[in-house]
C-alpha cells in the first residue's frame, strides 16, 4: 500500500504537491474548474495543516518558445485564488532564484503556484524526459512530495515520477479516491457489467477493450471504434473515423470473432457528408454510401442498447456516440447517456471526451463517478497502476 498523505506529519512542512491542472481554457476563460475544485481536498488538508504549498502542474503542450504565452497557468493561479482564503503566490517560471526566495518568505498555510512545469521541455525536454536534475531541483525545494495529480500519473515526467525519488512521497486525496472509486466499481464491478465505448480515438482503445473483454458482460460500441469493427466485417462505413492499420484490424477481427455474444454495433446512423455542412440523413447501416462520414448513431440503435442497458449493475461510459458539440449529430449522445442515468446501475465515466459530454448535457449529477483522468484512467483499468502511483514510497507496516 502506498503511503497517503494523512499517514505522513506535513505539519509546517513544505509540501511539494503536484497537481493535474490541464483544464480547458478558452480565450483565457477556465470551461471547466472541475480538476482545481477535485485537488481542494488536499489543498485545504495542507492549509489546516499549516504546510507551505509548492504547485506543480503541466498544463497543455508545451513544444516552443511560442507555445509558453498560451499555456501559462496563471489564470489557473488566478482562479485558484478565489477558491481558497489564504494567500496564493503565482511564480512565472517553474525554476528560478526569484521562487527559491519566495518560497523561504512564504507564511505556513501559503500556497505557491509554479509556472507551468513543460516550460522545462523547451529547448530540451527536462520535464517529460524524466530529467533527474530537475526532479532533485524540485525536491530541494521540498520537504515531502505529494502526487495528486491522478490523470497525469501514467507520465514518467520530472514532476510526476523523478521527484519521488528525492524526498519521502504519498498520494493526497484525489488520487486515493480515484484508485478506491475504480477499484470498487471497475475492478470489483456487479454484474450485469456493461461497457458503453464511443469516441474518435480508435487505436487507443483496442487495448483497452482486450482488458475488459473478459470481465464485462457487455460491450456497447459507437464512435470510430465501432465504424472500424463494422469495415472488418465488411459494412461501407464510407468517410468516418476508422482504423485502416492491417494490425488493428486483423486484432478487431479476432475480438469479434472471440467475443460475438458480448459486442454490440449500430444498427442505424446518421450520416452526413464532407462537402456539404448541412446534410444530415438517417440510414441503416447496410446503407452507408462512399461520401458518407457517421456522425451519430440512431434511435434503433438507442433502442437496441436500452434493454442491456436497464439490465446492468455497473455500466461504464468511455468517449462518445457521437460529434455532440454539433447540435446536428448530439442527439445520439445524449439520448445515450440520458438512457443511462436512468437506469439503476453504478455508472462510472472514464476519459476525457466522455466527461466532457456527461458535463455538456449538465449530467454530471446523475453519475456514480467521474474520473478526473483521460488516458491515465484508461491506463489504471488496463494495468491496475500507473507509473507515478508506483514510485510513490510504501506505507510503513507497523505489526
Ligand atoms: C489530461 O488532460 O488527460 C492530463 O492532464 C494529461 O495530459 P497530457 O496528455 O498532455 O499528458
Amino acid at each position: 500500500m502506498k503511503t497517503r498523505i494523512q499517514d505522513l506529519d506535513v505539519r509546517n512542512k513544505r509540501v511539494l504537491l503536484r497537481c493535474d491542472f490541464n483544464v480547458p481554457i478558452k480565450d483565457g476563460v477556465i470551461l471547466d474548474d472541475s480538476k482545481i475544485i477535485a485537488a481542494l481536498n488536499t489543498i485545504e488538508y495542507l492549509i489546516k495543516q499549516n504546510a507551505k504549498i509548492i504547485i506543480l502542474s503541466h498544463f497543455g503542450k508545451v513544444k516552443s518558445e511560442s507555445d509558453k504565452e498560451k499555456n501559462s497557468l496563471a489564470v489557473v493561479a488566478a482562479h485558484l485564488q478565489k477558491l481558497v482564503s489564504t494567500k496564493v503566490i503565482f511564480s512565472k517560471q517553474p525554476r528560478s532564484l526569484f521562487l527559491e526566495a519566495k518560497i523561504a518568505e512564504m507564511n505556513p498555510g501559503e500556497i505557491m503556484v509554479l509556472e507551468n512545469t513543460r516550460f522545462e521541455d523547451v529547448p530540451t525536454k527536462l520535464e517529460s524526459g524524466n530529467d533527474p536534475q530537475l526532479a532533485m531541483y524540485w525536491a530541494g525545494l521540498a520537504d515531502i512530495f505529494c502526487l495528486d495529480a491522478f490523470g497525469s500519473a501514467h507520465r514518467c515526467h520530472a514532476s510526476t515520477h523523478g521527484v519521488a525519488k528525492y524526498i519521502p512521497s504519498c498520494i493526497g486525496f484525489l488520487v486515493q479516491h480515484e484508485i478506491q472509486m475504480l477499484d470498487q466499481y471497475i475492478f470489483g464491478a456487479a454484474h450485469p457489467f456493461t461497457i458503453v465505448m464511443g469516441g474518435a480515438k480508435v487505436e487507443d482503445k483496442v487495448e483497452l477493450i482486450e482488458s475488459l473483454l473478459p470481465r464485462c458482460d457487455h460491450l456497447l460500441l459507437t464512435g470510430g471504434i465501432a465504424n472500424s469493427c463494422l469495415a472488418v466485417l465488411g459494412f461501407n462505413v464510407g468517410n468516418s473515423i476508422r482504423t485502416t492499420d492491417p494490425e488493428i484490424m486483423l486484432k478487431l477481427k479476432d475480438i469479434l470473432i472471440q467475443y460475438k455474444d458480448k459486442i454490440m454495433l449500430p444498427i442505424d446512423v446518421i450520416i452526413g457528408r464532407v462537402y456539404n455542412d448541412d446534410f444530415i440523413e438517417h440510414v441503416n447501416i447496410n446503407n452507408v454510401k462512399d461520401d458518407d462520414i457517421i456522425y451519430d448513431i440512431g434511435m434503433k440503435t438507442i433502442y437496441k442498447f436500452k434493454d442491456i442497458i436497464d439490465k446492468s449493475k455497473t455500466i461504464f461510459v468511455n468517449g462518445t456516440a457521437g460529434k455532440y458539440e454539433d447540435i446536428k449529430y448530439a442527439t445520439g449522445t445524449r439520448e445515450l447517456l440520458e438512457m443511462i442515468t436512468k437506469s439503476n446501475a453504478i455508472k462510472i465515466v472514464g476519459g476525457g471526451d466522455g466527461v466532457s459530454a456527461v458535463k455538456h448535457f449538465k449530467l454530471e449529477e446523475k453519475f456514480t463517478f467521474l474520473s478526473t483522468g483521460g488516458g491515465a484512467t484508461l491506463e489504471y483499468i488496463i494495468n491496475g497502476s500507473l507509473p507515478a502511483i508506483e514510485n510513490i514510497t510504501d506505507k510503513e507496516v507497523t505489526e
